[in-house]
């Protein structure tokens, strides 16, 4: 499936949106966002898609106004490119619009050809740095104590993370003998995880987005455990692995849920993660425990920074304060999340996500600030990335002369 570029046309002379539109119809590798003149309106759209455009008309009247929010959309978001359109730019006014952070510039009355040529250039270089820039990102939820909440976090940070980020999801149901998800978000899914396993070599994105289940109206994709022990039985961490290489492809992010025991699939999940959810609550068998495996992390050669502490069902007033577990655990604590024990039951008993029946409560305040949290170190670290390759691309420049 290929990703279609969202355009922002940003303009007062309606005849030259007009011409852009008729040329852009002809073009289904870029698509018209609706129309809009506030700047804030416009950052909010850029910053959250994928692969955006922003065609900004300059004059003498806007031109200073305008500078300013093109440096701004170019430092903010890699993922969208700016085109300046410009009256018989002089030089000092072409290396003005250059600096700002436009990728290229068109001559006003624009021409058919410049302005597919200046769009497949926008395509080949946004869907380069798509590659480079966007990998995808994946959290494992883990816990080697069972009922600890690993399945409501997963549930409900994979929803938050498709709400707010828009982009598309999956979230992996890897607990193969007693699965929770499906009856967390009361899907009756179609295929599930030994379903794909058994069409690895068939597997692709179009395969991928027709059989994990959509849930509802969002970019959120549910992959959910086998129904069977006997067919989990048959599951390789071998083929576990060649299908996150797949998923990885196709996701922004990756959730995964997982059981209470260090076995071949889970491990293949660890391994795999850009981050990993070591849940936890707060008493001390929970927080040996937690120990145990931060020991056996260290053991697998994880990077410290991979590992998160989350605490789940936190309460103010606990005997053993935050400060305490950290320094039990020599770690600091990610995040925690409150204890809201009648919120999440309604919510389970219902078969809807906390997030979505009582979205004001101090819990899914939680799992919505935490998904921003991840979404924010994520898009940081493409920022770091992103800014770094473009210094290494001016000094280049200036070096070439
Ligand atoms: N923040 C919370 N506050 C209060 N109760 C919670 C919280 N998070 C989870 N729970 C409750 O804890 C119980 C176990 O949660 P959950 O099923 O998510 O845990 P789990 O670690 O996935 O369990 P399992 O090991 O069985 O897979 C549920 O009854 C849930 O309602
Ligand atoms: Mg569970």
């Amino acid at each position: 499936m290929t990703e279609k570029i969202s355009t922002i046309i940003l303009s007062g002379q309606e005849r030259l949106k007009e011409v852009l539109k008729l040329y852009l119809n002809e073009r289904d590798d870029f698509e018209l966002q609706e129309d809009c003149s506030d700047l804030s309106e416009i950052y909010n759209t850029l910053s959250s898609l994928p692969k955006s455009l922003l065609i900004i008309d300059l004059d003498a009247s806007t031109q200073k106004k305008y500078y300013d929010f093109i440096l701004k959309v170019a430092e903010d978001c890699p993922n969208c490119r700016v085109a300046a359109v410009y009256e018989n730019p002089t030089i000092d006014a072409l290396v003005k619009i250059m600096r700002s952070g436009a990728k290229e510039v068109l001559s006003s009355p624009v021409i058919k050809g410049e302005f597919f040529e200046v769009l497949n250039r926008i395509k080949e270089q946004l869907n380069d740095d798509y590659q480079k820039v966007n990998r995808c990102r994946m959290v494992t939820v883990f816990s080697n104590k069972g009922g600890i909440g690993k399945t409501s976090i997963a549930t409900n940070l994979a929803l938050e993370l498709a709400k707010t980020t828009k982009e598309n999801v999956a979230l992996i149901d890897l607990n193969f003998q007693l699965g929770d998800i499906t009856t967390f978000m009361d899907l009756k899914p179609s295929f599930n995880i030994s379903y794909m396993l058994k069409n690895l070599d068939k597997l692709n994105k179009d395969f991928l987005f027709n059989t994990l289940e959509k849930y509802k109206n969002t970019s959120l994709y549910v992959l959910a455990d086998p129904p069977y022990f006997k067919q989990a039985e048959d599951i390789s961490p071998k083929q576990v692995a060649k299908l996150f290489e797949i998923l990885k492809e196709t996701f922004s992010y990756i959730v995964v849920d997982t059981d209470n025991t260090f076995d071949g699939k889970t491990i293949t999940a660890l391994d795999n993660s850009d981050m990993l959810f070591l849940v936890t609550i707060v008493n001390l068998p929970a927080l040996r425990n937690c120990q145990r495996c931060l020991d056996l992390f260290e053991k697998l050669g994880y990077e410290d920074d991979k590992i998160k502490i989350v605490i789940n069902r936190y309460m103010e007033n606990d005997e053993i304060k935050a400060e305490d577990v950290e320094k039990l655990l020599a770690k600091e604590i990610y995040w925690k999340i409150p204890n809201n024990y009648f919120s999440l039951m309604a919510a389970i008993n219902k078969g809807v996500p906390v997030s979505e029946l009582n979205p004001a409560s101090n819990v899914s305040q939680s799992y919505r600030e935490l998904a921003i949290h991840v979404a924010d170190t994520i898009h940081r670290q493409k920022l770091i990335k992103k800014i770094v390759s473009n210094s290494v691309e001016n000094l280049n420049n200036i070096l070439r002369g």
